[in-house]
């Protein structure tokens, strides 16, 4: 059976179906067609689908999408600030956070969530925040690196 469900995807309203049971990670990348979003282990533990539900991060891969209807979901595809990268996709780009790509998007997300709450963080909660994501490759420090010196470019910005 499947159930109507609307939610606004990176600010813009989307109407969909999803079939029973049917997990937010599929329906964004097979029926919404926002392939930004990535699966990897499709069982919670790896984090690469992170995405922010009313702002928060989430493993789309383990959340039912019928749940929801009437939030607001955000995706890499929306990081992008009009012509500009976002902070953090230049410093992940500057810094060499980002090798084979496979935790990239989880972790922009990740990231993101902590910097709207908390535009100067500490390492460490830098590192908590992305505790639920895992990288093979990058040794986590140059993107916790990286997610530092976001939040830095960004305050400057702001100032
Ligand atoms: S694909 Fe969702 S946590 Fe791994
Ligand atoms: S860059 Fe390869 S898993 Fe993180």
């Amino acid at each position: 059976m499947k159930t109507p469900i609307r939610f606004h995807l990176n600010g813009e309203e989307v109407a969909t179906f999803a079939e029973s049971g049917a997990n937010l990670l599929d329906v964004l990348r097979e029926s919404v067609g926002d392939l930004s979003v990535k699966g990897g282990c499709w069982q919670g533990t790896c984090g690469t689908c992170t995405v922010l539900i009313d702002g928060a991060p989430r493993v789309a891969c383990v959340t039912l999408a019928e749940t929801c209807d009437g939030r607001a979901i955000e995706t890499v595809a929306g990081l992008r600030r009009g012509a500009d990268l976002h902070p953090l996709q230049t410093a992940f780009i500057d810094g060499f956070a980002a090798q084979c790509g496979y935790c990239t998007p989880g972790m922009l997300m990740a990231a993101k969530a902590l910097l709207d709450r908390n535009p100067t963080p500490t390492r460490e909660e830098v590192v908590d925040a992305i505790a639920g994501n895992l990288c093979r490759c990058t040794g986590y420090e140059p993107i916790i690196e990286a997610v530092l010196a976001a939040a830095r470019s960004d305050n400057r910005r702001r100032a």
